[in-house]
């Protein structure tokens, strides 16, 4: 696999971190907005590789789980900051799917909410959550090669990734997305698409506009629009752009 996949555009400029890769252990870091189908994308490629996939956005959202679950606002670093010695935050491969643990219980099926999205993308903006976190990220990257997304993998966690892609779509077809998917859930709870679209460029504005680790392209990342592509013309151009064409 690794031979298929010299051809590759990759970026070893920025040098923070030197990190995980080895000729053995290689990393695909895949950022960008919410709902531009980032996930859908990175579990198919780390299928195709055979290697696992580590969606870090349901780290925060445990974190911010943890905070509302406690009462506090997640953007309050006063309240947040102290709770993050006794925090624990893991993951574990259940069936082939990642699971997400909260001081040892599995809240993977809290966490999809529009109350913890809101509260991950406000608790993320807090440099002490990010620094527990993606401490975390790197030593799973350090273990064995793997699909990594979320908004800051390319840019701050894994710059020596191997292979970084920016996957992006407008705010419209995103919200268009998530309005499809949440009526299908039975999720909307009343919400218009107009709603969900104002959800998502809250969410867009607040990560992509906070000091630290903001969403934006890494250096040397390939651009994937995702507006005008079904899910197999995007995996397709991927595997294409990582030089391993499905055949
Ligand atoms: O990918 P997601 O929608 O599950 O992420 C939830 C929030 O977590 C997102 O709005 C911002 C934050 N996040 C982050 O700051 N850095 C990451 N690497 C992943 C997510």
């Amino acid at each position: 696999m690794e031979n298929k996949l010299e051809n590759v555009l990759s970026d070893y400029t920025d040098e923070d971190y030197s990190g995980a890769e080895t000729p053995e252990i290689f990393s695909v870091a895949i950022d960008g907005p919410a709902g531009a189908g980032k996930s859908t994308v990175a579990k198919i490629i780390a299928k195709t590789l055979g290697i696992v996939y580590v969606d870090t956005g349901a780290m925060y959202r445990a974190m911010g789980l943890k905070a509302l679950n406690l009462g506090y606002d997640p953007a309050d670093p006063a309240s947040v900051i102290p709770m993050l010695p006794d925090t624990e935050i893991s993951i574990a491969y259940v069936d082939g799917a990642q699971h997400i643990f909260l001081d040892g219980e599995d809240v993977s099926g809290l966490i999809r909410t529009e109350e913890v999205s809101q509260a991950a993308s406000k608790i993320s903006a807090i440099p002490e959550v990010r620094e527990k976190l993606v401490e975390l990220q790197r030593a799973l990257a350090k273990k064995e090669s793997l699909v990594m997304d979320g908004r800051d993998i390319g840019t701050v966690v894994l710059p020596a990734a191997k292979y970084k892609l920016y996957v992006t779509a407008s705010a419209e077809v995103r919200a268009q997305r998530r309005f499809l998917e949440y009526e299908q859930k039975g999720k909307l709870d009343g919400r218009s698409f107009e709603d969900i679209l104002a959800e998502i460029i809250e969410r867009d504005d607040r990560d992509m506009n906070r000091p630290v680790a903001p969403l934006r392209p890494a250096e040397g990342a390939v651009i994937v629009d995702t507006s005008e592509l079904g899910i197999d013309e995007v995996v397709a151009k991927v595997l294409e752009i990582m030089g391993a064409a499905a055949k």
